[in-house]
């Protein structure tokens, strides 16, 4: 192997660098799924049941079959067949909802598609949608809000795989929960949310004879292009997915959703390119929810505050069929010492969608439920929160009996401590004062895991000195274009604005899904392979091709260096740039391909691999008027080493913001009556806003973990929204005195 060395120029790595993909955005160059069109498009629009519960019992589409323009009203005598797609072995064939559309006359939610209408127009199919006249036997729908567990085996199958509802257990939690001095036993609740990427899900589909390109707003192109294989009977290779820019997804378009074969089977029906762009209500219905959870937490500790037991019963709401399991114990069995634990889960069936992963799925919600468990326990104590954590903060991960790769949550309460003022605190309600408010002071710790999913990439140096990096995931608007550019740069020393990057297409190398916050970390060892391999090649071209300056040398006495390969023993001065080698030997381009094992899924870790951090919270409150406000935060993470602290800081930053809307506002609402989300809107489903958002201040702890990269590097997309709503709660409390156990907080809640 002929050395390689990293370049000697100003590294990329650890560079806040502005979005490579920011000036095609900003010009509207970017094309989104919905942006591309073809000749001959036709634009379909689904019929959404309007019960949640029962039977079509009649479709009458005559009226939207003869408007002008109308090309097809389908529905399931006559939409062709749909196979249904299995989950695959790894982390493969995943979908939330496996029935196929149409597939049988049961509506089991509202807004389930019942029927299809394609036209011309995007105006004309939605009027033929809006025309079609439904008869249904209706039962009523099961929305229940207070979730008991629903009757099912010790081993239940989720999305992913199938799992023990006794998730963790060591010692004998129940018998050291009865002895001990200092109990806490309470059920948290958080609500279903929806995502609302900006983004609609859409999809456009294209056959050509037996080849089906989709357009789609995708998280994860290979994944989708797996399952939509098996459920139009081809192979893979016949299928192509390409997302070039997401509008964000946060989880809802990690797998795919019923438009998307609804689409692709009308294409095939009619013969034309068929696109489908679902509605901002269709958004609250189709495509996937975080579901309602109720968590019971039970903690046992010494009167000086040793947790001596955990338990955390939860449940989750889920769809009447398919299984979604939100994992709120993700965090639970190695965030604490504690020698007694156990966790169980247990879901309760609703005619609700699918609920899907959104932004930390599981630890957002389970650590909302334990933090906040931990901040009643520190009250109970009169023990400062920080200082409880600090109490029970684990030397390994007690669950697995490893140890960390990388473990620095101490350092994360210190900075964030010392960053807030937190010393200043004084513990009473009330007690705290500024400028005629009253202030709350909160705050919580957070992890999430850290992993690499198998990843594939190619790296290419070319002729006119610039260089491709080329990977089948996606950039949904966290920087992962950036970060590809970055690392490319670093090892071929071509400088960013000459890196090319290609991603969201299936017929590049086999990427990984934009999810868990991984992408980065999986990327890290592909690309860098990818690059040595091409730097390999280019070597090997170097001393054979005939007029090279290296045509006696050995691949072995030559380095390359800031993009320029030379003679080792004579150092750099004399070397030749490699677009200088390529054109000498007339080669257009040197291609090399690097792949990433995957660590996800590893059943016998040597590691455990997290990210950590905290959140210090002060919210004013003005009894008075009843208003209140989150005033300011300081969030600290351990990621690992950020390779672009700019982008980094952007992704804590909207976790944040999304934190302050789930402790506040955010919750999607089911009417008893029609089963329905309704608040199916921008209007009614309240997000926090410009307005509710206060200064933000970030920061990141730095410690490369070695055992995820060669950089250390672990992800930043979903930690920042684990935790925060139990600070914010904490703060709450500290202020109002009143503890609100149910998300979001609500202004009536605190009026005493
Ligand atoms: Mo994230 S919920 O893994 O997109």
């Amino acid at each position: 192997m002929p050395t390689t060395q990293e370049s000697s120029t100003p590294s990329p790595i650890g560079r806040s660098t502005p979005r490579v993909d920011g000036p095609l955005k900003v010009s509207g160059v970017a094309q989104y799924t919905s942006d591309f069109n073809f000749p001959g498009q036709l634009y379909a629009v689904p019929v959404e049941a309007t019960i949640a519960n029962g039977r079509v019992v009649k479709l009458d589409t005559a009226a939207a079959e003869e408007m002008p323009g109308v090309r097809a009203v389908f529905h399931r005598e006559n939409i062709g067949t749909f196979f249904r797609s299995v989950l695959g072995v790894g982390f493969d064939g995943i979908c939330d909802e496996r029935r196929p559309p149409f597939e049988d006359d049961v509506v089991r939610y509202y807004g389930q598609y019942i029927a299809l209408a394609v036209a011309d127009t995007f105006e004309t199919a939605k009027a033929a949608a809006d025309a079609v006249r439904v008869t249904y036997a209706t039962d009523e729908p099961n929305v229940e809000t207070d979730l008991e567990a629903d009757d099912e085996p010790e081993v239940v199958a989720t999305t992913f795989n199938v799992r023990e509802r006794l998730q963790s257990k060591r010692g004998g939690a129940e018998a050291a929960f009865a002895a001990a001095p200092v109990k806490i036993d309470q059920t948290y609740v958080t609500p279903a949310e929806t995502h609302n990427p900006i983004e609609l899900h859409a999809t456009t589909a294209i056959w050509e004879g037996s080849n089906l390109t989709l357009y789609e707003a995708s998280q994860g192109v290979f994944n989708l292009r797996g399952v939509l294989a098996q459920m139009f009977g081809l192979p893979k290779e016949n299928v192509r997915v390409i997302t070039r820019f997401v509008g964000s997804g946060f989880g809802s378009k990690l797998f795919p959703w019923t438009q998307c074969p609804l689409a692709a089977a009308a294409a095939r029906q009619l013969g034309k390119p068929v696109k489908l762009v679902i509605s901002r209500k269709m958004m609250f219905q189709t495509v996937g929810h975080r579901p309602r959870t109720q968590q019971r937490v039970r903690l046992g500790a010494t009167r000086d505050g040793k947790l001596v037991s955990l338990q955390q019963d939860y449940i989750n709401h889920t769809a009447i069929l398919d299984g979604y399991h939100e994992d709120c114990g993700e965090a639970t069995a190695f965030h604490y010492s504690v020698p007694n634990l156990r966790v169980t889960l247990g879901r309760a069936r609703r005619n609700v969608g699918s609920p899907t992963p959104m932004r930390g799925p599981g630890a957002v919600p389970g650590l909302y439920a334990t933090e906040s468990a931990m901040n009643e326990l520190a009250d109970q104590l009169q023990i400062d929160p920080v200082r409880l954590r600090v109490l029970n903060e684990p030397k390994i991960d007690e669950s697995l009996g490893i140890p960390f790769s990388s473990r620095h949550l101490l350092e994360c309460f210190e900075l964030g401590a010392e960053k807030f003022g937190w010393s200043k605190r004084t513990p009473a309600i009330g007690s705290m004062k500024r400028d005629g408010l009253t202030l709350g002071w909160g705050m919580a710790g957070c992890a999430w895991i850290a992993a690499r999913f198998p990843a594939e990439a190619s790296v290419q140096l070319r002729d006119d000195g610039t260089a491709r990096v080329a990977s089948g995931t996606q950039d949904i608007g966290t920087g992962t274009y950036t970060i590809l550019a970055q690392l490319t740069s670093q090892k071929t020393g071509v400088p960013l604005d000459k890196v090319d990057v290609a991603l969201g297409d299936t017929s590049l190398p086999e990427g990984p899904i934009s999810g868990g916050s991984m992408v980065t970390g999986s990327m890290v060892p592909a690309v860098f392979e990818a690059a040595d391999k091409a730097i390999e090649s280019l070597l090997t071209i170097a001393t054979t091709a005939p007029g090279s300056p290296f045509a006696k040398r050995k691949p072995t006495d030559l380095a390359f260096e800031g993009g320029r390969v030379f003679v080792k023993a004579d150092g750099p001065a004399g070397g030749a740039s490699f677009a200088d080698l390529l054109r000498r030997a007339n080669v257009r381009l040197v291609t090399g391909r690097g792949k990433s094992e995957a660590t996800f899924g590893n059943p016998k870790p040597k590691f455990s691999t997290h990210s950590f951090g905290c959140h210090f919270v002060e919210v004013t409150w003005q009894p008075e008027i009843a208003r209140l406000r989150v005033g300011r935060v300081v969030t600290v993470i351990d990621a690992g080493r950020i390779l672009n602290p700019l982008a980094g800081r952007n992704q804590i930053e909207g976790a944040v913001v999304m934190g302050i809307g789930m402790a506040l506002l955010e919750q999607t609402s089911y009417d008893r009556q029609s089963g329905a989300p309704i608040n199916s809107n921008l209007a009614d489903y309240v997000m926090a806003v410009n307005a509710d958002v206060p200064p933000i201040d970030v920061h990141f702890v730095d410690f490369p973990d070695k055992e995820i990269n060669a950089l250390g590097a672990r992800g930043i997309g979903e930690i920042g929204l684990a935790g925060i709503a139990a600070a914010i709660t904490a703060a709450v409390h500290h202020a109002t005195g009143v503890r609100v156990r149910e998300l979001p907080v609500k202004i009536e809640q605190l009026l005493g």
